[in-house]
């Protein structure tokens, strides 16, 4: 049987498709928090316009729901552009990248999403894009090839990745400008569930919306999504009222705590404090006991609990912190001396 997707993956989901692209800031004054990152985004663009150029490439990376391709969308519409959209894993083979370069028009902006994962002999089509605007094409083979050069319009590269490090250094180091994304601040979340609930025409008060805001792990995509699904049992349980006990029934219901951590975080940690005394436990005999694949685990699981201090990285394995006792009903454990830190 298919199992339900997590409500707290942070990962785009079937469902979200529609309501993404509904709720999505069309403009960087609509974008709502990473205040360096606007701040330096539109001077960039700013200066590009007053050059009268296309913008240079800028390489967006963070955790997954934070709005990178939001980002990537704003970026087009400030400039005026048109944005084509692909993504590293959809590009197959040279002729798939060649195919859209070739039908880019000035000023364009290409998008490819997740592009850690673009195929190595893919990416190397790239650099004279990137560099020269040029598309450089093999004929014949054997010692009669030659190579034919092309020339491009003026486009704007946008990549996004969650894995910077998993892109190569000369991939990289071709993007004109970096932005991080990182994790919203809890006022910065309430902001973003007012906006929807806004354009939603939900009639919700603030403090209803503010215990969503906590729990969203302070990931928009995760608290536009929670939105939902409190409206939805708003709508059947009490005529469309998003009051704050409804709002705290329909997130009992979806089994999600005051800290925003759903039956698999909880399990992962109960698991080292019951299974491994605290731990420290690795990752591996972690996986095995609660029966989670190691890549979901370090993916999915650990990145938002490290965040949180539950969980601790030391060089001998994973341990719970003293919060993550406190949190589950626990009384932490004496240790002696600090944990050694692994960063
Ligand atoms: N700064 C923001 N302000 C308001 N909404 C946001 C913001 N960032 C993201 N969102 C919302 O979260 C959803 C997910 O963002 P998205 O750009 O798709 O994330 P990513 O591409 O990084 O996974 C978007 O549909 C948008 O509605
Ligand atoms: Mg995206």
């Amino acid at each position: 049987m298919e199992q339900e997707p997590r409500i707290v993956a942070p990962e785009e989901q079937e469902k979200d498709s529609g309501f993404d692209a509904a709720l999505r800031p069309k403009s960087l004054s609509d974008f709502i928090g990473q205040p360096s990152v606007k701040e330096n985004l539109s001077i960039f663009l700013q200066a590009a316009k007053g050059r009268n150029e296309p913008c240079d490439h800028v390489l967006l990376y963070g955790p997954p729901g934070l709005g990178k391709t939001t980002l990537a969308h704003v970026v087009a519409n400030e400039m005026g552009a048109n944005i084509r959209i692909t993504s590293g894993p959809a590009l197959e083979r040279v002729g798939d990248l060649a195919a859209i370069l070739t039908n880019l028009e000035e000023g364009d902006v290409l998008f490819i999403d997740e592009i850690h994962r673009m195929n190595r002999s893919i990416e190397e089509v790239l650099y004279p894009a990137m560099e020269d605007f040029a598309l450089d094409i093999v004929i014949g083979k054997g010692p009669t090839a030659r190579t034919l050069r092309l020339d491009l319009k003026r486009f704007t590269l946008i990549g996004a990745t969650t894995r910077l490090s998993l892109l190569s250094a000369p991939l990289r180091d071709r993007f004109g400008v970096h932005f991080h994304l990182d994790f919203y601040g809890e006022n910065e979340m309430l902001e973003i569930l007012k906006r929807s609930s806004r354009l939603l025409e939900l009639s919700a008060e603030e403090q209803p919306l503010s215990l969503i805001a906590k729990r969203s792990r302070r990931t928009p995509r995760i608290g536009n999504r929670l939105l939902k699904r409190v409206r939805d049992f708003a709508q059947v349980k009490a005529e469309g009222r998003m009051a704050e006990d409804i709002v705290t029934q329909a997130l009992t219901s979806l089994e999600i705590d005051s800290l925003g951590l759903d039956e698999a975080d909880r399990r992962t940690l109960l698991a080292i404090i019951n299974k491994f005394n605290g731990g420290p436990v690795g990752l591996g005999t972690l996986a095995a006991s609660t029966a989670e694949e190691v890549e979901t685990l370090e993916d999915v699981i650990e990145p938002f609990l490290l965040q949180q201090g539950l969980l601790i990285r030391t060089p001998r394995g994973r341990v719970a912190s003293d919060l993550a006792y406190n949190h589950l009903g626990f009384t932490p454990p004496a240790r002696a001396g600090k944990l050694d830190f692994d960063t």
